[in-house]
């Protein structure tokens, strides 16, 4: 048995270890992710105004601010019972929806296209024929022109004649594991350098109603503070002008370039490579009536999409046997023990700790959330929004629906998924353009804080980009008790529990095999289908057993 250890896993947010054991033929017998970086931000909202929760929560993450941001303040909503107005909750969606958009193309392009796209291949391509080639997968697709591309192939070789790769560089460039075309790697190096621009143009959506990422400042408790962006028809329409310069580049590039990889890698599709444990987790929301969410809540276990069971949030526990943390209080509870005597990891033996994530479970078993867990659960429950544009992804790749449930396929949901919430964002424009033609501005719900109970509790729910997100209050004399989050990536990259049950990242390891152990392209490729956000995931936790809400967590 062979270890290879990455470290660390570049093209990430944050700090993330992998080490994976293969036998003789290259293939991974056992896997251990571990988050290789302290945070400790829980320790400094203790004691604070809950009212500051949000600005302080958002520094959890530099990329999901405003995902932490807004579920600190509907946490501090929930334990005070405070509903913010409709207007309120459709500006923070319509901030939420376009960070979805944002974080997806460039989690795909900037992050990860590079597992499968090979940059020196690209160089042979032809142009003429690339341009010809792109109509397979799109009928109009972005940026299309022969000269276009003789344009890319310029950049790339004033790239080469440098001497350098520039933002290509250090990749594992001639694998046998890459198997597009020149013209096929051509086509999607063009959308990557497209990609771009396209992040910036999408920012300004989130910006104007949040202020500018990673600072933003708009939702308060209660409600939000953007109420001159609401009445504003230029600040709408620019929002709305974004969305569809954004529409096109994921219909356009995006989803057929999804569609690309799902023909090219069609055979590793087929082996499911990359597939978890066929457990998913789903708490769904984005309702833009009384009636339709964009996504639906839901578990589903083993795979087994004949009975999609119902969320309950009281089934979620947290362990930290396997996580650098003991005790039973805060001030004594790290534990850090990475290396053996010999310099080895501390890993292989079933009492040895190995990460900062603590290990989320639910009803005792690991879950993977994200934008797969949502796809698939959403269709399932027969959410008839997203149906078509799955069911037109499966039938343009003659794929099935476990077939998404791969590398490839965790991918293809996100691109899906980005184009679903394009098509409905506006719905969601036109409900609060109703809103104000009928003379419904409220943004803000009013209270007294000094009346307010002295102590309470509360929680919140959000399906963000990486997956199910929730944040844990607990308030005593109006100042926090006790914060805890549990983020999508803490759910994903866990470490194994007591019973040596893996996390998502784990489980979908195994099996793989490793052409060249030197070269570890395949981990790699599928650690980054799930878009990991390590500064999100590592949390710190009071274990001492307390209740927070509905949320128990475990101690030894
Ligand atoms: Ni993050």
């Amino acid at each position: 048995m062979k270890k290879i250890v990455i470290d660390p896993i570049t093209r990430i947010e944050g700090h993330l270890r992998v080490e994976v054991e293969v036998d003789e033929e290259g293939v991974v017998q056992e896997a251990y992710a571990s988050g290789q970086l302290f945070r400790g931000i829980e320790i400094i909202l203790k004691n604070r105004d809950p009212r500051d929760a949000g600005l302080l929560a958002g520094r959890i993450c530099g990329v999901c601010t405003n995902s932490h941001f807004r579920a600190a303040i509907s946490s501090v909503e929930d334990a005070y019972d405070i509903k913010p107005p409709d207007n309120a909750r459709i500006i923070r969606d319509l901030m939420a929806m376009a960070l979805f958009i944002q974080d997806h193309v460039v989690h795909f392009y900037h992050l990860h296209s590079l597992d499968f796209v090979d940059v020196t291949s690209a160089l042979k391509a032809d142009a003429a024929l690339t341009s010809l080639q792109a109509l397979k997968y799109s009928k109009n697709p972005y940026r299309n022109s022969a000269t276009h591309y003789t344009e890319v192939l310029a950049k790339l070789q004033n790239f080469v004649k440098a001497g350098k790769l520039g933002p290509f560089a250090n990749g594992y460039w001639g694998h046998s594991a890459y198997k597009l075309t020149p013209e096929q790697n051509l086509i999607i190096i063009s959308h990557y350098l497209e990609a771009l621009k396209f992040q910036t143009n999408i920012s300004k959506a989130v910006a104007i109603f949040g202020g500018k990422t990673p600072h933003p400042q708009s939702i308060v408790v209660g409600g939000v503070t953007s109420v001159a962006d609401m009445l504003n028809p230029q600040r709408l329409n620019d929002y709305i002008f974004s969305i569809k310069e954004a529409k096109e580049f994921v219909e356009r590039a995006y989803l057929s370039d999804m569609k690309l990889l799902a023909t090219a890698y069609r055979n590793e599709i087929k082996e499911g490579l990359g597939r978890a444990n066929g457990n998913f987790l789903a708490v769904g929301g984005y309702a833009f009536d009384e009636e339709q969410k964009l996504f639906s809540s839901g578990v589903i276990y083993g795979h087994d999409f004949s009975k999609i069971e119902e969320f309950d949030e009281s089934k979620i526990s947290e362990e930290i046997d396997r996580a650098w943390y003991s005790g039973d209080s805060i001030d004594n509870e790290i534990c850090y023990t990475d290396l053996n005597e010999d310099g080895t990891l501390k890993t292989a033996k079933s009492s040895d700790k190995y990460s900062w994530i603590k290990a989320p479970r639910y009803d005792a078993k690991s879950m993977e959330s994200g934008p797969l867990a949502r796809v698939l659960v959403s269709y399932l429950k027969g959410n008839k929004l997203i149906k078509p544009f799955v069911d037109e992804f499966l039938q343009d790749t003659n794929l099935e629906l476990m077939d998404l449930s791969s590398t490839v396929g965790r991918n293809a949901a996100r691109a899906i998924e980005s184009l679903y919430v394009c098509e409905y964002i506006f719905k969601l424009v036109s409900r609060l353009l109703q809103n104000i033609k009928y003379y419904n501005t409220d943004t803000w719900t009013k209270y007294d804080f000094e009346k307010l109970p002295k102590s309470a509790k509360g929680r919140a729910f959000f399906e963000v980009p990486r997956g199910v997100l929730s944040h844990h209050i607990s308030i005593k004399e109006q100042k926090i008790q006790n914060y805890s989050v549990i983020a999508p990536t803490t759910w994903n990259a866990s470490p194994k529990d007591k019973e040596g049950k893996r996390g998502a990242y784990e489980e979908a390891l195994l099996g793989i095999k490793i052409q060249d152990v030197t070269k570890p392209l395949e981990v790699l490729r599928v650690i980054h289908s799930f878009d990991p956000c390590l500064a999100c995931a590592v949390h710190v936790i009071e274990t001492k057993g307390k209740e927070l809400g509905m949320y128990k967590i475990k101690t030894l």
